[in-house]
């Protein structure tokens, strides 16, 4: 069988990429009837194919343990995309990639769904007369990941084939894992079925335009690198804030709480995209080799609840964009012996050469004043020589903010002369705006990210060392808040910036949030 796309039977999808082309492809979503499949991974297959990006010979096939109907399935889709895809349905498009798409039921620990799953991926191959890459995306909750990836692996599934090597490769949604254990465990399963090099495991931020976009500020401009270290760096300010609450994911939320299901993941990877060395080059190893190194280069946290390094608290009710809000321990599905957290900060030190003496303080939370995520990068003041009136120094710490979300974009904070006859200074600010410059339309992380793992490009996932660096780090703090229960957990009035505690590991150190 060749794997070449056969363009003169396939008019609408050939040569469907733009830059980079993926083989033919299977996608398998597991978990295909539920809420992601139909809000992000669905629109964004179509929306791959509106921008033709999508392979030449294109199959998805969702799999789940409700039975549904092959039409059934593609008419939720079709609402979905009516739903939830940025652009509009775009009928012709959407029929092409619907026609090739059917549902597969079975229970996730069922081998002999996954042998007739096998034996339906065989015939497409068979009708179409060559093989065909299959993606596996698993989007269950955690706690089917593992007989799924065994099941791939017994019912053959995970081989590439044998003449084409047209592979096979698993896409994996987070949580991955709950603690290092956990997330050691479940490496090993995964590595015991599919190669390293075969496996995808998703960090959404990592799809984000502003968030690849860190590396070619801070790489392909000349003018901040330089300064990008102890020398002119007097700290670093990262938050990730919602103002949304828990909603209906109280049940899911509560056996979380903010640092796995935020901290340990999306924070942390905006932690290693601002702080790691320059890499070698832009293939995807050299990038993680470079994360791995500056994550575990985090020094282990100072546990005390009055003066340690972390911080965690829950949301009361309070008013959020001038809406009465419910607390978090009134919200559905919440137990009344609940201590999860849904807001967490912590003041992080970096051992090595480039960030010894400059703090981290990252902090992420649900309810909070509004939705940012933004990196600000707060620079060393001037010498207080000049621009001084009597003792108090009136020139104010150079700051670079770059808003990751919402109104995304770069600002940099400088002082400048009042116009006047006097010599009087004033912090003024330079902006760049994305939908100034680029339009508001980009693309969905899940675009990218699905994009990516169809052509093989793992720059912007996971790597298993990866992950299980950072739980080395954040697992006694759970370790450490399990054991204290509600005893030092903070509160903070939703639609505030989080507790007035979280001030003090700034303060400790000379600074306060932005
Ligand atoms: P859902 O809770 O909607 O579950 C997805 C599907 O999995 C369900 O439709 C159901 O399909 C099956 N399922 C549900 N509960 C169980 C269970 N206890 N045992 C076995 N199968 C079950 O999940 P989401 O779609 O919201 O999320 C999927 C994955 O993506 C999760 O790992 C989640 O953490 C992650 N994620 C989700 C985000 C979101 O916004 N939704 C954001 C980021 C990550 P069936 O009954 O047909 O088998
Ligand atoms: C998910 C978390 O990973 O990220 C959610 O599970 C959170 O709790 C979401 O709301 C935030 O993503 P975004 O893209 O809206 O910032």
């Amino acid at each position: 069988m060749s794997p070449d796309i056969d363009e003169a039977r396939h008019p609408f999808l050939k040569g469907l990429s733009k830059h980079r082309g993926a083989p033919p492809t299977v996608v398998v979503i597991f978990g295909a009837s539920g809420d992601l499949t139909a809000r992000k991974l669905v629109p964004a297959i179509f929306n791959l194919g509106v921008d033709n990006l999508l392979p030449g010979e294109f199959h998805l096939i969702g799999f789940g343990r409700k039975p549904i109907a092959d039409e059934d399935f593609r008419v939720m889709m079709d609402e979905a995309i009516a739903e939830h895809s940025r652009r509009p349905l775009n009928k012709e498009i959407w029929e092409r990639v619907r026609q090739n798409m059917s549902y597969h039921s079975g229970g996730y620990d069922e081998a002999a769904a996954f042998d007739s799953l096998a034996e339906k991926i065989n015939q497409i191959e068979k009708d179409l007369g060559r093989d065909m890459q299959r993606m596996f995306y698993v989007s269950t909750p955690p706690s089917v990941f593992e007989p799924i990836i065994e099941n791939l692996g017994s019912s053959g599934m995970a081989q590439a084939h044998v003449h084409t090597k047209l592979a096979s490769k698993v896409v994996i949604e987070k949580p991955f894992g709950r603690d290092l254990e956990s997330a050691r465990e479940l490496n090993k399963v995964i590595n015991g079925v599919f190669e390293e090099p075969q496996v995808y495991r998703i960090d959404h931020y990592l799809g984000k335009e502003t968030v690849q976009d860190l590396l070619v500020q801070r790489f392909s401009n000349s003018i901040f690198e330089p300064l990008w270290n102890r020398e002119y760096i007097d700290c670093v300010q990262i938050t990730v804030a919602e103002s949304l609450g828990v909603g209906s994911r109280g049940g899911y939320y509560d056996t979380s709480g903010a640092l796995r299901d935020m901290i340990q993941n999306h924070t942390m990877q905006l932690v290693a995209l601002t702080a790691m060395e320059p890499p070698v080059s832009l293939d995807p190893e050299s990038i993680r080799d470079e994360k791995v190194k500056v994550i575990k280069a985090i020094q282990p946290l100072k546990l005390d609840v009055d003066g340690g390094d972390v911080v965690r608290a829950r949301y009361t009710n309070g008013l959020v964009k001038g809406e009465p809000v419910k607390g978090y321990a009134e919200e559905q599905g919440i137990p009344e012996d609940s201590s999860t957290e849904t807001y967490a900060a912590m003041r992080l030190a970096i051992n090595n050469w480039r960030w010894q003496g400059v703090p981290f303080y990252i902090r992420s939370g649900k309810r909070m004043a509004r939705r940012a995520s933004e990196i600000a990068i707060q620079f060393k003041r001037p010498p207080g020589i000049l621009f001084s009136e009597g003792d108090k120094f009136n020139v104010a710490a150079n700051t670079m903010v770059i808003s990751i979300q919402p109104d995304e974009g770069v600002t940099i904070v400088m002082n400048s002369k009042i116009p006047g006859l006097e010599t009087r200074t004033q912090p003024v600010k330079m902006h760049f705006r994305y939908s100034t410059t680029f339009g508001s339309n980009t693309p969905e992380a899940y675009e990218r990210l699905i994009l990516d793992a169809m052509v093989g490009d793992s720059t912007l996932f996971i790597r298993g060392d990866e992950t299980e660096a950072s739980w080395k780090l954040v697992t006694p703090v759970l370790e450490d808040w399990e054991q204290c229960g509600v005893h030092g957990l903070k509160e903070y009035t939703a639609g505030s910036w989080g507790p007035l505690e979280s001030e003090r590991l700034l303060w400790e150190r000379g600074h306060q949030w932005r």
